[in-house]
């Protein structure tokens, strides 16, 4: 199956820092972040550090508490680290005053969650179109076109008009991906983004992060169980007790080769 549109790959706007692959677009040291006080403190990132590039999908995995939503959290300005940095684009994302960081998510980041934080009174369509209409100004005609041919590419131009009540996990699921993925943003943190969908369904979307990877050159980071995405990732990391370690994908042999 072909994903790929230049209509929503286009290259327009995008930074210059980003995707050369020399320099880490994303960069994590010594990541620590903890929970609670005393006999329940719970260490969820212990010292992590990582470099992350355009251009790549990077796979994150571990066990159930191991860290994974944690880390993204932290690297993508949504929860402040205990100690440690977090440096996007150059930026030092947790020196930001908090106003600044917000205009760096809206800029830059693409968020796909694990509870797919859909607005339950819109349908399929307007959660998408909501991105490219107050997020860049685009028209309404302009963001309803492509709005529906994202939609049309994750197999859900049929269902564009359904509200989230009224569609199943899956479909809620790929309205979150769509959303995530409207703005071509230079970063997309993805949690579990498959977990909802068959693998047909699921292999599709991590196509659609492929090409957001390999020809926009964005830098997309995925929280996953499902050992079928790993021959699709750039990088495989593994978190276990809140430390990191770096897998070496080339070994395995399995790595899908470039289609494009
Ligand atoms: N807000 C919080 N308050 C207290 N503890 C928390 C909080 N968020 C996370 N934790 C704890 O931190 C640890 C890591 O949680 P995290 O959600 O990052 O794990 P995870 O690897 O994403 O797990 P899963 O695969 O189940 O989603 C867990 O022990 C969790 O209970
Ligand atoms: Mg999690």
């Amino acid at each position: 199956m072909s994903t790929t549109s230049p209509l929503l790959w286009s290259t327009e706007g995008r930074p210059e820092q980003m995707g050369d692959g020399d320099e880490p677009t994303l960069r994590g040291i010594e990541l620590s972040r903890s929970f609670g006080d005393g006999e329940t403190r719970v260490t969820a990132l212990d010292h992590v550090t990582l470099d992350l590039y355009g251009g790549q999908i990077s796979l994150l995995m571990g066990p159930s508490g191991s860290g994974k939503s944690t880390l993204l959290a932290v690297l993508s300005g949504l929860l402040r680290p205990d100690s440690g940095r977090v440096i996007a684009l150059g930026t030092d994302l947790w020196a930001l005053p908090e106003r600044e960081q917000e205009a760096f998510r809206l800029r830059h980041c693409g968020f796909i969650f694990q509870g797919y934080n859909l607005f339950p009174a819109l349908t399929a369509r307007q959660q998408l179109e909501m991105v490219l209409r107050w997020g860049q100004g685009a028209s309404g005609r302009e963001a309803r076109r492509k709005s529906e041919e994202m939609l049309t590419l994750l197999g859900m131009a049929r269902k564009s008009h359904l509200r989230p009540v009224e569609m199943s996990g899956g479909e809620k699921q790929r309205v979150a991906i769509g959303r995530a993925l409207m703005k071509n943003p230079d970063f997309c943190f993805a949690d579990e983004p498959t977990s909802a969908l068959d693998w047909a369904h699921g292999e599709q979307v991590v196509e659609l992060l492929r090409t957001a990877a390999h020809e926009r050159g964005a830098t997309i980071l995925v929280v996953a169980h499902d050992a079928r995405i790993i021959p699709y990732a750039d990088r495989v990391f593994h978190l276990e007790d809140g430390r990191l370690k770096e897998e070496d994908v080339e070994d395995q042999g399995t790595k899908i080769k470039e289609r494009v």
